[in-house]
């Protein structure tokens, strides 16, 4: 057996509870002062407050870790990028400074349809070892899991390559990983004019093998303006869900055609996005449960507005934040920068927050019953800032505070 202590903690801050936190629970945190954590095999054994040490104090545990008066709290959780992709797109810079838009590019065949070409020519190898690095670089801003979602390939051949590499990484890597099957990202150019039969061929082909290879658990697609309507959109993920999916949908980025009202009527667990999203597209995620994950640094990197997290807290609605992570619309895997949007764009409370980057992101890919939270039974999966607080976290940006990363009880950062 393998003890780790974490004393001296100035301040431990976390959501408790297994599930989705919506409402006035979404700013509900627990605050222990002068806390210590007692880890056993990876595994949160006990949590004590005001200067009590755990059973068994400092002598039965192998190896002590002195917080200094620092704030910790859950290993952050991205529930949303684009992890795997080939090349970069850094050209569409001074197309968008002289005025083209996300979607005139991708419309020219540039934008998604770019890095798809990319990604086709990409080697499996080649693709795990970029993405590799990108976890160690989100490791080190204190992010301990993410989802990850396929999406640059288009045709069963990359989109598995896409997602096996998704696969190894979560056996190789500490990063604790969920695997999202996004075939309906962008029409690839061969498919031209032929939406519909696009939609046919992954529902016939590439939905069945990924769902029989257990390559992913969950199936998304970009429903919006010139990219899937919502007739198409519905079709797709209807068919995911007959394989076995758990559905996810990028919804109301641009334009509201209708994606978060779909959401709602196919109980998505999450819809993803929602710059546009009206009043009618609320009332269908709040009806069904759905987790509104929002993405503010792409808000940020597409000089668009930011999504209405506000009323979507006033509406009952679920809130993960989560960056995007991709090489067009938002090419920053910093989910702390994403925390000072949250501050200071949706205009969140430091503790809402926290539950946006814990344990709804953790539900919204199936784990929170095992990460999330810090509460005993729970993996060890925290975060020991150089921070006395979660307002400092906010407020601080473009400096990296993390201190430590422990990643199921391992100190690893
Ligand atoms: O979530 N909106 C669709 N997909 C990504 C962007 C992907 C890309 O531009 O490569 C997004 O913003
Ligand atoms: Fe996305």
């Amino acid at each position: 057996m393998h003890k780790l202590l974490i004393k001296n903690i100035g301040r431990l801050q976390t959501p408790v509870g297994s599930f989705s936190h919506r409402g006035e629970q979404q700013g509900e945190n627990h605050k222990l002062d002068k806390a210590a954590v007692l880890i056993e095999n990876g595994v949160i054994k006990e949590i004590t407050s005001d200067g009590r040490l755990p059973q068994g104090g400092e002598e039965s545990a192998d190896m002590v870790v002195d917080a200094e008066g620092k704030l910790v709290t859950p290993g952050l959780v991205d529930g949303h990028t684009h992890l795997v992709f080939g090349g970069y797109r850094q050209h569409e810079i001074p197309l968008k400074l002289k005025g083209a838009g996300y979607l005139d590019i991708l419309r020219a065949g540039g934008g998604i349809l770019d890095t798809v070409k990319k990604t086709r020519e990409a080697s499996e190898e080649a693709l795990y070892e970029k993405s590799r690095a990108f976890l160690d670089e989100m490791l080190s801003l204190g992010v301990t899991a993410c989802e990850a979602k396929s999406g640059y390939g288009l045709d069963l051949a990359t989109e598995v390559k896409m997602l096996q590499v998704i696969k190894k990484l979560d056996e190789q890597h500490p990063m604790d990983l969920a695997a999202t099957f996004l075939g309906a990202h962008a029409l690839p150019r061969e498919y031209e004019g032929r939406g519909d039969e696009f939609i046919d061929m992954m529902c016939a082909e590439v939905i069945p093998y990924v769902k029989e290879r257990n390559l992913a658990r969950f199936c998304d697609v970009f429903c919006e303006d010139s990219v899937f309507d919502v007739q198409q959109s519905r079709r797709y993920l209807k068919c995911a869900a007959e394989h076995g999916f758990e559905l996810k949908i990028h919804a109301d980025e641009i334009e509201d055609i209708g994606g978060s009202r779909l959401a709602g009527e196919l109980r998505a667990v999450s819809a993803e996005h929602l710059i546009a999203i009206g009043e009618e597209g609320m009332k269908a995620l709040t009806e069904a449960g759905t987790t509104a994950v929002l993405l503010p640094a792409t808000s940020f990197y597409l000089g668009k507005p930011y999504a209405p997290a506000r009323a979507m807290i006033e509406r009952g609605i679920p809130i993960a934040l989560a960056t995007d992570f991709n090489p067009g619309s938002c090419p920053s895997l910093n989910l702390q920068f994403v925390m000072n949007l949250g501050y200071l764009r949706d205009r969140l409370t430091p503790e809402e927050i926290l539950t946006a980057v814990t344990i709804n992101p953790a539900c919204a890919m199936g784990m929170g019953d095992t990460i999330g939270t810090l509460e005993p039974g729970k993996q060890a999966d925290l975060v020991i800032w150089d921070a006395p607080d979660m307002e400092m976290l906010c407020y601080r940006f473009g400096s990296n505070p993390v201190w430590q990363v422990i990643k199921k009880g391992e100190l690893i950062i």
